[in-house]
């Protein structure tokens, strides 16, 4: 197992770990010292293009956003969402991580979803692909956005049967979206990896938020975000203040000229 994995996992119990988005270099580059994973989400198709569903995002994107934030990214472990319809079937799946593997040079990959993708997961890991796993609210699945998951039994029950076999077909770590707190916090007791809550409550090993909202550049009223920054606002006075300028002719001046 790679070293840097290692790492995660021994952080379970000790100290939360710490993971974000980032879609480019100079984000992954601002982030790196302060994260422990940094992860090319597929949520880059509806904070930067805009889509309506994670589905529209192709691999060839996801490549292309990753080798940039690849150049960002010194400490963190680097994690690549597989995008809709990429791992379809274990062969497909394999073609495509080591196709992810090898252009971004990544560490890992994350998938969607429990038992219905556990042989392709358990494929992945057998051909030596570290995989983190995704649980709760499966963006590439659903439609209604942020509806919590694991209220009611059944699900309740599902939700923690498909994280214990995720962990025994080798996942590394399990991202937890938007699920119940009493479930997150069993689920993370039991398992021996470590989860990675967003909107699941304090009780996950590790927390991951898309950058875009905490840095307050996405217009967002999600509740489980917390506004950590409002660079939208830094961006327009900065854009405001070039206008300024440009418009009293204070810029540019001799000093910008060659
Ligand atoms: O795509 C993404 O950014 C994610 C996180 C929200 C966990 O999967």
């Amino acid at each position: 197992m790679q070293e840097k994995i290692k790492k995660i996992i021994n952080k379970k119990n000790k100290s939360k770990i710490i993971c974000l988005t980032a879609y480019s270099k100079n984000v992954a580059e601002a982030i790196d010292p302060f994260t422990d994973i940094v992860l090319i989400g597929d949520s880059l198709g509806s904070v930067l293009y805009n889509y309506n569903t994670t589905r529209n995002v192709t691999l060839h994107t996801m490549i292309e956003h990753s080798k940039s934030a690849r150049q960002g990214i010194k400490k963190s472990l680097m994690v690549v969402d597989m995008p809709y319809k990429t791992y379809k079937n274990k062969n497909v799946a394999l073609r495509n991580a080591k196709k992810i593997i090898k252009q971004t040079k990544c560490d890992a990959v994350k998938l969607e979803g429990g038992s219905s993708i556990s042989n392709v997961i358990e494929h992945l890991v057998k051909n030596k692909i570290p995989v983190m796993g995704h649980l709760g609210i499966l963006p590439q699945s659903v439609k209604e956005k942020f509806k919590i998951k694991g209220k009611e039994k059944r699900e309740r029950k599902k939700i923690l049967n498909d994280a214990k076999l995720l962990q025994k077909k080798g996942v590394f770590s399990i991202v937890l979206e938007c699920v119940e707190k009493t479930l997150s916090k069993e689920i993370t007791k039991i398992l021996k990896i470590p989860t990675i809550g967003i909107g699941s409550s304090q009780y996950c090993d590790g927390q991951v938020l898309v950058i875009d909202d905490l840095i307050g550049l996405n217009e967002t009223k999600i509740k489980f975000v917390k506004k950590f920054g409002n660079i939208k606002k830094n961006i327009s006075e900065a854009a405001c203040k070039f206008k300024k300028d440009v418009l009293s002719k204070k810029y540019p001046t001799k000093k910008h000229s060659y």
